[in-house]
């Protein structure tokens, strides 16, 4: 089988490698589509720190189970499964209260473990989601970042009065502008961001109003018209937003934070605790597969919104390099591999 392999940073191949069997518990899938995210391209340049080399990237894919190892029942031969990356072990302290995303043996596939830029993958059967048929392929692959915005609207419980303002109109922000008007009907979402394209692509995934703050300043627009965001998510993630948000935050707001920076935030205390604000954060999903298909059936998220480009995978290094350079025309790039 043919594998995209990051050999070290900055050499990606396309590899044979002799077709992975199933273990015990596990089954294999025959990919048939994947989908590029940050940090795919995180790892190809060298830029991730949890990474190990050399690897097989990718953990958004979906497929056509053709293979189960002892154990497996047979009947979910040819069942079509988006597969959830994160692996657990079930009984550690997160795993007992209901997170496995940061369980102490956290095993990412396509981080830690080969992923699903592969002609066939294997995966623990619990991972492997089944698909119904009146979900589509191209949805299917869509699955695994519309389960970052199902973790992160679990954290904030959003209501129909709030007022929601999202940093970022990248993939991560449109998802949850998605989530945050589809799924739970939010009277208010604004969406800021420095690109003009990619806020034109939030209004099409719901965003109620925009706004840019590279030629204009949030907190002027905002005061304006007299708005104090009761739900913050900050889907751009630079470590000053944190101050910024609670600035801004109406009293009792909650703020989620997506980042994964490593320098430090400035903050001041007092504005957090005098207004109590709740702040999360949240990483990867937890459980949230079943959650994100269920609204993949209702039809209350619009993955095709987000879609911008598909690629053959043997034009991968194009694909990235599209994907990391073209910012206003790029969003979510897909890979087919048969
Ligand atoms: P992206 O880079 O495509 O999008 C980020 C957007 O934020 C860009 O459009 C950029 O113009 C905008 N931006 C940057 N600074 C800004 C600022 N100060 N104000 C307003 N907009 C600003 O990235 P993507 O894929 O959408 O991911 C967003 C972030 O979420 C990344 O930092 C990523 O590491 C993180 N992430 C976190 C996950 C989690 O589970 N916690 C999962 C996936 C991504
Ligand atoms: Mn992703
Ligand atoms: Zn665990």
């Amino acid at each position: 089988m043919k594998s995209i392999v990051i050999q070290t940073p900055e050499e990606l191949v396309i590899e044979e490698r002799p077709r992975a069997e199933p273990a015990a518990g596990e089954v294999r899938v025959k990919v048939k589509l994947a989908g590029i995210c940050g940090s795919d391209s995180h790892i190809y340049r060298g830029h991730n720190p949890f990474a190990k080399y050399p690897r097989v990237i990718g953990h958004e894919f979906f497929g056509v189970i053709d293979a189960v190892g002892e154990g497996v029942d047979h009947a979910r031969m040819g069942q079509r499964v988006s597969v959830d990356p994160v692996i657990s072990c079930g009984h550690c302290y997160p795993c007992s209260v209901g997170k496995p995303n940061v369980c102490t043996s956290l095993v990412v596939l396509g981080v830690h473990r080969d992923g699903g830029f592969s002609e066939y993958a294997v995966v623990p059967e619990k991972n492997a989601w089944p698909i119904p048929d009146t979900i589509s392929d191209r949805h299917a692959v869509m699955v695994e970042p519309f389960t970052i915005a199902a973790n992160v609207t679990g954290h904030a419980s959003p209501l129909e009065q709030d007022v929601a303002l999202i940093y970022g109109a990248g993939p991560m922000g449109l998802v949850t502008t998605q989530a945050l008007k589809g799924v739970y009907n939010v009277s208010q979402v604004i969406v800021v961001d420095r690109i003009d394209e990619r806020l034109e692509m939030a209004q099409r995934s719901g965003a109620d109003w925009v706004i840019n703050n590279g030629n204009r300043s949030l907190q002027a627009e905002l005061e304006a018209k007299g708005i104090k965001p009761t739900l913050i998510i900050d889907a751009a993630c630079h470590p000053s937003i944190l101050q910024e948000a609670v600035t801004l935050a109406s009293p009792a707001a909650r703020i989620v934070l997506m980042g994964f920076s490593s320098e430090p935030s400035q903050v001041v205390q007092q504005g957090i605790t005098g207004k109590e604000l709740s702040i999360f954060s949240s990483r990867l999903n937890a459980n949230k597969f079943p959650v994100v298909i269920s609204w993949l059936e209702q039809g209350l998220i619009d993955p095709d919104k987000l879609i911008t480009n598909t690629f053959d995978y043997h034009d991968v290094k194009d694909a990235i390099e599209r994907f990391e350079k073209d910012q206003r025309h790029c969003c979510k790039v897909l890979l087919t591999f048969s």
